[in-house]
């Protein structure tokens, strides 16, 4: 295990199985759509997106998103900014946001709104983890794989300062190890 980290709180086996059966959801509920359009949210969903889309068993198109996340902080600060806009076109596409976690829901309140102003054929949300006690915003999740304590968490394609994103599994990260970098 990292040094930095405190203890795993989801497994690679934990993560994998679910993945696979949100995957096969996916496929079940979109059977028969030929234009579903998977939108990573970048980076966190850089893991997630990979392993799921390999799990979809339709045919599907792929296109990224970034807008601006915490920088070196933990907390979110509610201003949600654009980093990149996607390459495609949306109208008329099932698209569906692939977001690693949400916090307090504002990156993905602000993300449905610009996203359902370009007249999708259809917006959903699947989201690997969720921290319900931490939500502001109220927004709908489609698909979810973990509801998660209020502890933040890295690995499996999330980030501490842009870091631990390379590990297999979620794991929560030491406390000194952020209120020594604030
Ligand atoms: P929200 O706008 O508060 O829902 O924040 C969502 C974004 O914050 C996520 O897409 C992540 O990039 C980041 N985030 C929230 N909680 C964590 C965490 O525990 N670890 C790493 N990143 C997090
Ligand atoms: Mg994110």
């Amino acid at each position: 295990m990292d040094i930095d980290i405190e203890r795993v709180l989801i497994s690679e086996t934990h993560i994998q199985a679910r993945v696979a059966e949100l995957g096969a959801r996916i496929s079940h509920d979109y059977a028969g759509v030929d234009n579903l359009l998977l939108v990573g949210v970048l980076k966190g969903c850089m893991m997630f997106i990979v392993d799921l889309a390999r799990s979809i068993h339709l045919p599907l198109a792929v296109d990224f998103i970034a807008i601006s996340s915490y920088g070196q902080s933990t907390e979110s600060s509610g201003v949600v900014r654009l980093l990149k806009d996607l390459d495609t076109d949306i109208t008329g596409w099932h698209v569906l946001i692939v977001e690693d976690i949400i916090d307090s829901g504002l990156t993905l309140d602000y993300l449905c709104s610009q996203l359902e102003r370009r007249n999708p054929a259809s917006l959903r949300v699947c989201a690997l983890l969720n921290k319900p006690e931490r939500r502001i915003a109220n927004i709908m999740v489609d698909y979810l794989g973990f509801d998660i304590p209020n502890e933040f968490v890295v690995g499996y394609g999330l980030d501490f300062g842009e870091r631990y994103r390379n590990l297999a599994y979620i794991g929560i990260l030491k406390p000194e190890v952020y209120t020594h970098t604030l």
